[in-house]
């Protein structure tokens, strides 16, 4: 992916904490998700009274991307941001829905409105974890 193209996909993510409902722990997740067309498109952390609840910015910017119809193949880089310094690395869960639904040479950008930048590939966000290989 060129220059360009990160910069944009890192701005529509920091743009896109703009779209958090996060009344709650007050900590704006953006994501952004770019596609083979050139088409990116976004998700935000929406929180919940019920705390168990919250859905991840990042997870609902995969699940924004498969719901237009696209699939794991269209997905060329990802990009997560916030306010942390260094700059919030998917949870758990996320990295869970990361590796099934994205191919592991996906890049991830993580960022900051600091304007810090980290890269991690999504196979290496969950060494030897569980998948439906096994089932
Ligand atoms: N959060 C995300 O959106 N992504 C992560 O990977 C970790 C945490 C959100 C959930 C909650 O709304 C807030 O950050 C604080 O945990």
């Amino acid at each position: 992916m060129d220059e360009m193209n990160k910069k944009i996909l890192i701005n529509s993510a920091l743009d896109a904490q703009e779209l958090s409902y996060s009344p709650y722990s007050k900590f704006k997740v953006g994501a952004a998700v770019l596609l083979k067309d050139g088409v990116i498109v976004q998700g935000a952390n929406i929180e919940n009274a019920s705390y168990g609840l919250t859905m991840c910015g990042e997870r609902n910017a995969v699940f924004h991307a498969y719901c237009l119809g696209y699939k794991k193949d269209d997905i060329v880089a990802i990009a997560i941001s916030s306010c942390s310094n260094p700059p919030a690395s998917p949870c758990g869960a996320c990295r869970q829905v990361l590796v099934e639904l994205v191919n592991g040479d996906v890049p991830v950008y993580l960022v900051n409105t600091d304007g810090v930048e980290d890269v991690i590939l999504v196979k290496e966000l969950l060494p030897k974890g569980f998948s439906g290989d096994v089932l």
